[in-house]
């Protein structure tokens, strides 16, 4: 018998800012995403988005694989709700989900940043969920501001005195020299001390110990905020630092290669390309230190069109950078950038374009 159903072709390479056909010939829709590893699949979480306009009315996606190239939808992970009074109701926006799962507890837990409906992005929450399954259903459990009450670890009695003293009144005009010291003296932070602080772009990352941590733009998108996480991942243990003060960073991605904490950031420019930044650290808790933007060639300045979400380690052979493309006129059909990111002989990563690639290009 004649079968009518159509076997999408199968994928040996990855084809950087091409459209990404599922195993159904579809355009994959898993945005501002990152990748779970269990046994020996790959969970793609991401943003499920409208053809049309920036809210969400389905929620976050999954899709799976086994050679990173193919991925098979399998639905939405964590829906929307059609309770008008859910944080997560139709019309909220979900963005950058990471899931990671909990030795301890056997589950899997979903932080994403939240954006309560019909309020842009004012609200700057983060949502956690949770699921026994990875590929769901996830049950969305709150959204919040971190920290609420809390100063970052590394605040000394003289900084907390300091940012109290700053009046957010003398320092209503944006961008000039005194707002910028301000700022970094903890204008926002102190200014949002009580509700808990903003939190937009994010990732989570599990050190070698199983601990997570929620790594943030902060304060106004203005000062990355690194916070440990318990030890079920539900819930912060106050434990905080900040991050670049007033350097202005969203979209981060982190990896751990020879000992040493890389961090992959953009700047801040909404959906249009900018110039990435990153980071080096010996420990989370750092010292942060900035190095050159990763990217090299052509367009590296505007990082090949894209923008990080996520450093996926592939088995012991390397690392993959996964970015957006974004397409704001239809956020669906926005893009990836998936790039092997190679090492100089000091451990640098540079990160060229490339037209096609498999993971034979990878590099330890
Ligand atoms: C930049 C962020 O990185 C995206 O995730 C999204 O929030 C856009 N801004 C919205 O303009």
């Amino acid at each position: 018998m004649l079968s009518c159903s159509v076997v999408a072709q199968k994928r040996t390479t990855f084809q950087p800012e091409k459209e990404w056909p599922d195993t159904e010939g579809k355009h994959i829709n898993a945005h501002g995403g990152g990748i779970l590893k269990k046994g020996k699949v790959y969970y793609w979480y991401g943003e499920n988005r409208p053809d049309a306009g920036g809210s969400m009315n389905t929620g976050i996606s999954v899709y799976t694989s086994r050679d990173l190239m193919n991925w098979e939808n399998r639905g939405i992970a964590l829906s929307v709700s059609s309770d008008t009074l859910s944080p997560i109701q139709a019309g909220c926006i979900m963005e950058r989900p990471k899931v990671v799962y909990n030795r301890k507890t056997g589950k899997y837990v979903m932080l994403f940043h939240l954006e309560l409906k019909g309020q842009g992005y004012a609200a700057a929450q983060v949502g956690f969920a949770v699921a026994d399954q990875p590929e769901g259903p996830f049950r969305f459990l709150r959204g919040l501001r971190p920290n609420a009450g809390l100063w970052p670890v590394d605040f000394s009695k003289n900084d907390i005195e300091e940012a109290c003293a700053l009046d957010p009144f003398r320092y209503s005009n944006w961008w000039t020299p005194e707002w910028r010291e301000a700022v970094k003296k903890g204008l926002f932070l102190a200014r949002d001390l009580k509700g808990g602080q903003m939190s937009r772009d994010m990732t989570v990352y599990v050190d070698e110990d199983g601990t997570a941590y929620h790594l943030f733009s902060s304060e106004e998108n203005l000062t990355l905020h690194l916070a440990e996480l318990t030890e079920d991942y539900l819930d912060y243990t106050g434990k905080y630092i900040r991050i670049a003060p007033g350097g202005q960073n969203e979209a981060p991605a982190l990896f751990k290669r020879d000992g040493k904490y890389w961090l992959i950031t953009s700047g801040c420019t909404g959906w249009a390309p900018n110039e990435a930044r990153m980071y080096v650290a010996d420990s989370l808790w750092g010292e942060w230190k900035q190095l050159p933007n990763p990217f090299v060639g052509e367009n590296a300045k505007k990082t090949f069109n894209g923008q990080s979400t996520f450093i996926l380690p592939y088995k012991n052979q390397g690392f993959i950078f996964m970015g957006d493309i974004w397409n704001p006129k239809s956020l669906s059909s926005s893009r990836y950038l998936w790039l092997p990111i190679q090492f100089q002989k000091d451990g640098t990563p540079v990160i060229p374009y490339r037209e096609e690639w498999t993971l034979k290009d990878l590099m330890k």
